[in-house]
């Protein structure tokens, strides 16, 4: 018997013969200290703080039913999907200690993206994210208990893919030990959301594709390459410091030198490609032009708009909601041109995962 409870929490409809359905949407991150460089079990080199978006978003259903042996079958956008499967398989398989309660159960996973499927946006975050929490909830119906543990949820979302532990929270996060928060661990990231300045609760991200091709190298790769870089030890002192001084600008709301921060560190993490062996040059002649533009629009104006990279050419463009007007104008008749399809996403800070 299918509950009644499932048909409304899903407009999909439920497949035949599952009994049990959860569906969790759960936004991408974009980090301002960047975490490049792993360790151990998927723990970071360093600490990194991010802001967690809205309009980029996984939204996953989740249909279960109990079986005497484990079963998965997956679907994005409409299509099986054999590699993202095999992926999910082998994390679960993996985490099994954590999640003992999947043995059981026969899944039916439904995923989509928000945002266009060939914008060059990773979306390992937001998938990752929104697939732990949709299985915490099937965990907290299975065993009647209240409310999903963000700190596991986070824990078990970095096991799957280090940055989207970042996800789960609102407004900002802080994932990796440093002495400069309480609290803080490599195991999981944290809520920054009470320490923030009202400024940067509503900031605005506009995501310019650049190009829309698949990531160069893949994140693992280039965590990898940062094993025998010869500038590992400063950029782990370095990302330490600058994590110190943006949690410091968060909270007073200090836009000179969040600026600084910023943008000193995307161009770090592309530096450290550029320098590693192999040698990476991920951005593009239109990066350059982008970065060069909102730089002299930012001398000429006086309005505090930034930029961030992630390991990709998109040009994360960054500012406060007061100033979206005159920024959005610029990127429209400036920016665009650059962009690949003239293609751009007006993201904003958000509120992280929520049923939907
Ligand atoms: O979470 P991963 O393994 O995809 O790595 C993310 C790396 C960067 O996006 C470049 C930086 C970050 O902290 O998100």
């Amino acid at each position: 018997m299918k509950a009644t409870w499932i048909q409304e929490a899903c407009q999909e409809p439920v497949p035949e013969d599952f009994h049990g359905g959860v569906k969790w949407q759960s936004p991408s991150n974009i980090a301002i200290v960047k975490y490049w460089g792993k360790k151990g079990r998927q723990l970071p080199q360093n600490p990194s703080v991010s802001l967690t978006l809205t309009a980029c978003r996984t939204e996953t259903s989740v249909f279960y039913e109990k079986s005497d042996r484990f079963g998965l079958r997956f679907s994005f956008e409409g299509k099986e999907n054999g590699e993202f499967q095999t992926k999910i398989r082998d994390f679960l398989m993996e985490q099994i200690d954590y999640l003992p309660f999947v043995k059981q159960l026969d899944l039916h996973i439904k995923s989509r993206n928000t945002f266009p499927h060939s914008s060059g946006i990773a979306s390992s975050a937001s998938s990752m994210s929104a697939l732990v929490m949709c299985l915490l909830d099937i965990e907290r119906h299975l065993k009647g208990t209240p409310g999903i543990d963000l700190r596991k949820a986070s824990f078990l979302s970095r096991l799957a893919s280090g940055s989207a532990c970042r996800s789960l929270f609102p407004v900002a996060a802080l994932w990796g030990a440093t002495d400069s928060m309480e609290g803080s661990s490599d195991e999981y990231a944290i809520p920054l959301e009470t320490q923030i300045a009202p400024v940067f609760k509503s900031y605005r991200d506009s995501i310019l594709i650049v190009s829309d091709a698949k990531k160069e190298v893949s994140s693992r790769a280039g965590h990898a390459l940062m094993e025998h870089h010869p500038y590992a030890t400063t950029r782990y002192a370095t990302a330490n410091n600058n994590v110190a001084g943006l949690l410091q600008v968060l909270k007073s709301g200090d836009l000179e030198r969040f600026i600084l921060i910023t943008e000193s560190e995307a161009l770090q993490l592309h530096a450290l490609m550029m320098c590693s062996e192999p040698s990476f040059i991920l951005m593009k002649p239109n990066t350059l032009r982008i970065i060069n533009a909102i730089r002299e629009f930012r001398r000429e104006t006086d309005i505090p708009v930034c930029f961030t990279l992630d390991a990709g050419p998109n040009v994360h463009v960054l500012y406060p909601d007061a100033d979206a007007e005159l920024v959005e104008r610029f990127i429209m008749d400036e920016l665009e041109p650059y962009c690949s399809h003239n293609q751009w996403i007006a993201d904003r800070v958000g509120t992280g995962p929520a049923n939907y």
